[in-house]
């Protein structure tokens, strides 16, 4: 997974051009960015930063993370109108001790990648770094046949894998999972919001008050 985006990071943004999914991005680029009004967010695994500058224009202010460099250098090139976005490259399962706490935390594209036996335990060191009631928000794809790259195998832990070549030529074995809505409430709680577009879901909850 590490290496694997830090390879594909120039040609990341690619994904976006599809044009069966521009529709529902579209709505997306408002939608999301709405969670995060005057929040002091955490960005989860920022990548590129496609996300990043469309949220920092609501937002009070954004730490983008990622474990890997190469998109981390991407997602700073960009412009950040309001100066509100600091970078830090960071291991989403093992987040530093961040002296103030986040009030909204956002992650795109990361809960799929995330193995089954890992969610837990990836939720409770997020929890540390959130204050209570803090807003937190996951998108990430649908499975959709035709659009998206099929299923090659799953384990025995029920997590699905992906085949994917890169433009160097590349191949990769990818884990992508695709939870249903009754699986992402069983993690993140009953209360847990969810939406559904045609190619993608955002699923978002509050923290708990300790
Ligand atoms: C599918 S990309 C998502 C990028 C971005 N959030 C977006 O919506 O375009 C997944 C990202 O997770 C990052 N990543 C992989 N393992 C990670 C880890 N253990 N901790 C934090 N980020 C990680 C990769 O470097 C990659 O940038």
């Amino acid at each position: 997974m590490e290496k694997y985006y830090a390879r594909r990071a120039a040609e990341y943004e690619k994904i976006f051009d599809k044009p069966e999914r521009q529709a529902d991005l579209a709505r997306m680029r408002v939608d999301i960015p709405s969670l995060f009004l005057n929040q002091s967010v955490l960005e989860i695994a920022c990548g590129t930063g496609y996300w990043t500058p469309l949220i920092a224009e609501q937002a009070e202010s954004v730490l983008a993370t990622d474990y890997n460099e190469e998109p981390l250098a991407i997602a700073k090139s960009k412009t950040y109108r309001k100066g509100n976005v600091a970078f830090a490259q960071a291991d989403a399962y093992a987040l530093p001790d961040w002296k103030n706490k986040f009030s909204a935390c956002y992650a795109g594209f990361w809960w799929s990648h995330i193995p089954l036996g890992r969610i837990d335990a990836f939720l409770r060191g997020l929890g540390k770094a959130l204050e209570p009631g803090a807003t937190v928000a996951f998108m990430d794809n649908r499975y959709v046949e035709g659009s998206s790259t099929p299923i090659s195998r799953k384990d025995a832990e029920g997590n699905t894998y992906q085949a994917r070549r890169l433009g160097d030529g590349s191949s990769h074995e990818v884990l992508k999972n695709f939870p249903t809505p009754q699986e992402l409430r069983a993690r993140l709680g009953k209360e847990a919001r969810y939406v559904e577009y045609e190619y993608y879901w955002v699923a978002s909850y509050r923290i708990m008050a300790a």
